[in-house]
């Protein structure tokens, strides 16, 4: 068998991709999506992760929430944007209630990876999922832990807040960044904390982290796509920018993002808490 890959095609990114990207100080940019075309126009402006999130149970299916999506809805829309991905690294949401323990949640990682075609599973949780990290790790799986705001948990939490705001939530925050590194996992995201303490927790740990709404000092960005397309019906949150005004096509605005997070323009004072 030959590892020989043709010459015009670019090595796929992998977490180690972008662990040397902030070894390096390079940003990176990510974004959703849940189809083979919007696929392939993120892959052609160098976008370098895709996240095909749970969000499409609200932008896709219409849902109030991410909660009513189902593991055989991630799978589907993993395999088609897998099809059209031949550089980014595909990561897929572990939907609600699919990773309540280490079996269930490798059983269902184990799908998004072989019929969905996922490089990286993401689930929602601190501290409380670090076994289920390690689990996944012991088992080939690379997992990105998302903290801070976790929309999974808004029937607890009663709606969309900003996290990490007191001292307590603060130090919590840390703390989990700190034991979900231990347990393993290759990436974070942070959704909705105080730009200042998003820096602060990426600069304490050697995975990369990705932001949303949670200010420059990330080491990656990922917006929703149709919020940045300003397509998402009603008042945008205040971390969105809508990267289609003024851009001639929607290749284009997608262009403008990668450009921007590359730069460290985007987001802007404006767009942090
Ligand atoms: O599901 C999703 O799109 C996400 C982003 C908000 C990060 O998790």
């Amino acid at each position: 068998m030959s590892n020989a890959k043709p010459k015009d095609r670019e090595p796929r990114v992998t977490a180690a991709t972008l662990a040397r990207r902030k070894r390096a100080g390079e940003r990176f940019a990510c974004l959703t999506a849940y189809d083979a075309s919007f696929a392939r126009v993120l892959e052609e402006a160098g976008v370098e992760v895709i996240l095909v999130g749970d969000s499409l149970g609200m932008v896709v299916q219409g849902e109030e929430t991410t909660v009513p999506v189902t593991l055989d809805a991630m799978v589907y829309h993993t395999r088609a944007v897998a099809r059209a991905c031949r550089r980014a690294l595909v990561m897929a949401d572990l939907p609600f209630m699919t990773y309540t323990g280490p079996e269930r949640a490798l059983a269902s990682a184990a799908r998004l990876m072989q019929e969905g075609g996922a490089h990286m599973v993401k689930l929602e949780g601190g501290v409380e999922q670090a076994e289920i990290v390690a689990a996944l790790g012991h088992h080939g799986i690379p997992v990105c832990a998302h903290l801070g705001l976790r929309p999974q948990f808004v029937h607890k939490l009663g709606g969309y807040r900003v996290a990490g705001r007191d001292a307590a939530s603060a130090e919590a925050l840390r703390a989990d960044a700190r034991s979900l590194e231990a347990a393993g996992a290759d990436l974070l995201l942070l959704e909705c904390v105080p730009a200042a303490l998003a820096e602060e927790i990426t600069a304490a740990v050697r995975i990369p982290v990705i932001g949303i709404g949670s200010g420059p000092g990330c080491d990656g960005q990922v917006l929703v796509l149709y919020d940045m397309l300003g397509i998402t019906p009603g008042a945008p949150p205040r971390f969105v920018r809508d990267f289609m005004a003024g851009a001639e096509s929607v290749p284009a605005a997608v262009a403008a993002y990668v450009s921007a997070v590359r730069a460290g323009a985007f987001p802007g004072p404006e767009h942090c808490f």
